[in-house]
């Protein structure tokens, strides 16, 4: 608790397993604080993710003008995309739709996929309750199901930010794979944990193939890896 203490005193942010001394403005921004608040509100926590949220933003504010939608793979609650739409003024009247992909189911899947007997709460507690979480936005498409199996069913959509957030090495690939020719030049992809302290095998099969297609990975302090298409 002391340490926490010190920490904060010495530190501008200390969250999400890192902190910084820098400048971190988005923190006072009174949109962000709404859009961040709100969000917190709609699933009954705060998850202390504001880098990765501010991020989210950025990457959606700066896809405005590139074709294409925005696709979420992996919802669960869905904190982020609830961030992320309320982060604009009016959603409703944005052209955009936004798709959400996961099985919506509470049960935890460890990092190879396998369905385990514990729950998280980023995970959805229902998919009825993720849908009432979206309740006040439009254009909002719920993908129900394994992505191995529901992502063929999209091949002309148009992509213009990802965000992939599956905590499974061999589904992102294979997500990845599957959209990389669907995402317009200048989309953004936000790869969640692709650098996060416990998700080794996501980085190791994420870099791989950053190597084989030939893109490149920013890595950020919270441990999030951007991708811009070019
Ligand atoms: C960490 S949670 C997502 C959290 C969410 N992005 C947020 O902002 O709160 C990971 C999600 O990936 C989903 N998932 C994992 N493997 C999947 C698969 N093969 N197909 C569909 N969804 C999957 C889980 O159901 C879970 O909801």
């Amino acid at each position: 608790m002391i340490k926490n203490l010190v920490r904060k005193i010495l530190y501008n942010y200390v969250g999400d397993q890192f902190c910084t001394s820098h400048n971190v403005l988005f923190l006072k921004d009174r949109e962000f604080q709404r859009s961040y608040y709100k969000s917190c509100e709609t699933i009954g926590f705060d998850p202390n993710i504001h880098f990765r949220i501010h991020q989210i933003i950025w990457a959606a504010k700066n896809v405005q003008k590139i074709p294409g939608d925005i696709v979420e793979i992996g919802t669960g609650i869905g904190f982020s995309m609830l961030c992320l739409l309320n982060s604009f003024k009016n959603w409703n009247k944005e052209k955009k739709n936004l798709y959400l992909f996961d099985t919506f189911s509470s049960f935890k899947r460890d990092e190879f996929g396998k369905i385990s007997s514990k729950k998280s709460k980023y995970y959805a507690k229902s998919f009825e309750h993720t849908k009432e979480n979206f309740k006040n936005f439009k254009r909002v498409h719920f993908v129900k199901g394994d992505v191995f199996k529901t992502l063929v069913r999209y091949k002309k959509l148009k992509i213009s930010m990802l965000h992939l957030d599956l905590n499974y090495a061999e589904a992102e690939v294979f997500s990845l794979k599957a959209f990389w020719k669907n995402i317009s030049n200048g989309g953004i992809i936000i790869l969640d944990d692709f650098a996060y302290i416990g998700r080794e095998r996501q980085s190791y099969y994420i870099n791989n193939l950053s190597k084989k297609m030939g893109f490149n990975i920013l890595i950020v302090p919270s441990g999030q890896g951007i991708i811009v298409k070019n």
